[in-house]
C-alpha cells in the first residue's frame, strides 16, 4: 500500500501524516463505548503499523491515555503525541480549572499515564480569551512546562469567537479545530491559522461518522441538522463509486489549510477504510468545487 501523505505541522515543523488519531474512542463507558484492554491494544498498534504518526488525546478521555502509556509508549518515537490541559484530573465531567497548579498537576499526571517524558503538544482543551488563559496563570505555567521540557509546544483546542484572538496572541504551536463538509463554520479561520504559520489540527473531520448512520449521536451538530445539509446538498449525487465516509473524509483532507485530521475510531475496518480514503488524498479539484457550491447554497 502507498504511504500516508504527509504535512508540516506549522511552526512545530514535525512532518505529521494527515490522517491522525484521535483516541477519545478508548475512553471507555460510562461516557463512550465498552472497549476492552485486547481491543485497544489491536488498535492503537494497528495506527502505528499504518504508519499514522499523530495521536491526540485528553485528561479527559477516560483510560485513553492510561491505555496508550500501557499498548504503545514502547514505541514512543513513532508518533507526534498531543495531549490537552486544563481538566481536572479525577474531576467532575466537564469540570476546567485553569489555575497554574492544575495545569502542572494535569501535564504531569499525563506524562505519567503515557510513560513518556515529554509532550509534544499540550493543548488547552476549553478555548478562552487571552485574559483567561493569563489571569490565574496557566498559560505562564504551561510556558514554564515547555521550558522544562516537559512540553515541546503549548496549543488550544480552538473555536470561534476566540480563535482569532488566539492566534494573534502568537504564543500557539498549532490550533484544534472543528471542521467537515457538514460543519463549516471554521472554514476561513483554518486557512488564517495556517497562513500564520500554525499547525492545524481538524476534528470531527467523518462528522462522527453519521453520514454512515444518522442515527448516531452527534454533541456539536444534532445529526438531523446534518442530515438536512447532506440532503440539501445533494451530496449523494456526487459520491461516483465512493462510501459517502470516504467522500467526507476526502472533503475535509482537501482543505489546504488543514495540518493532520485527527479521526477517532475503536473499529479496525473503519481505519482501514479512513486509511485507504486517506492515501487517496483530496477530492479532485472539480468535484471538490461542486460540492463546495452546492454546501454554500
Ligand atoms: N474539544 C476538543 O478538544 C475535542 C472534542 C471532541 C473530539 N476531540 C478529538 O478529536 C477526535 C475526533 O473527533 P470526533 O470524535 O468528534 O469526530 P470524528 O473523528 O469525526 O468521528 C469519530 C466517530 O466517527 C466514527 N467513524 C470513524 N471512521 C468511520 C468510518 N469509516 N465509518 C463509520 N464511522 C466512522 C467513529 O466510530 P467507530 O468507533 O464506530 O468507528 C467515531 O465515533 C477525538 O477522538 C478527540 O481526540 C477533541
Amino acid at each position: 500500500m502507498a504511504d500516508l501523505p504527509k504535512r508540516v505541522l506549522g511552526k512545530t515543523g514535525f512532518e505529521v501524516t494527515t490522517l491522525g488519531f484521535g483516541a477519545m474512542e478508548l475512553r471507555g463507558g460510562p461516557h463512550g463505548p465498552e472497549i476492552t484492554d485486547e481491543e485497544a491494544e489491536r488498535v492503537l498498534n494497528a495506527v502505528l503499523d499504518s504508519g499514522i504518526n499523530f495521536i491526540d488525546t485528553s485528561i479527559d478521555y477516560g483510560r485513553s491515555e492510561e491505555l496508550i502509556g500501557r499498548f504503545i509508549s514502547n514505541r514512543r518515537d513513532e508518533y507526534f503525541l498531543a495531549s490537552k490541559c486544563g481538566c481536572v484530573v479525577d474531576g467532575q465531567r466537564g469540570e476546567h480549572i485553569h489555575t497554574a497548579e492544575n495545569i502542572r498537576r494535569g501535564v504531569e499526571n499525563s506524562l505519567r499515564l503515557l510513560k513518556t517524558d515529554q509532550l509534544d503538544l499540550v493543548q488547552f482543551h476549553r478555548s478562552l480569551t487571552k485574559q483567561e488563559f493569563e489571569e490565574e496563570g496557566a498559560l505562564q505555567e504551561a510556558m514554564k512546562l515547555k521550558d522544562e521540557g516537559k512540553v515541546r509546544f503549548v496549543g488550544v483546542s480552538g473555536t470561534l469567537p476566540n480563535l482569532v484572538e488566539q492566534i494573534e496572541m502568537g504564543v500557539f504551536g498549532a490550533f484544534q479545530i472543528p471542521y467537515s463538509a457538514l460543519q463549516r463554520e471554521h472554514d476561513d479561520v483554518i486557512a488564517k491559522a495556517a497562513e500564520t504559520g500554525h499547525g492545524t489540527i481538524i476534528r470531527g473531520g467523518v462528522a462522527r461518522g453519521a453520514p454512515a448512520d444518522w442515527n448516531r449521536f452527534y454533541y456539536m451538530v444534532p445529526s438531523e441538522t446534518m442530515k438536512d445539509r447532506w440532503e440539501v446538498a445533494k451530496l449523494d449525487e456526487m459520491l461516483d463509486g465512493m462510501t459517502r465516509m470516504e467522500f467526507m473524509l476526502r472533503f475535509t483532507l482537501s482543505h489546504p489549510g488543514l495540518s493532520t485530521t485527527i479521526v477517532g475510531t475503536k473499529n479496525p475496518d473503519h481505519l482501514r477504510a479512513n486509511i485507504e480514503a486517506a492515501i487517496k488524498g483530496p477530492l479532485p479539484a472539480e468535484l471538490l468545487a461542486d460540492a463546495r457550491r452546492r454546501l454554500a447554497s
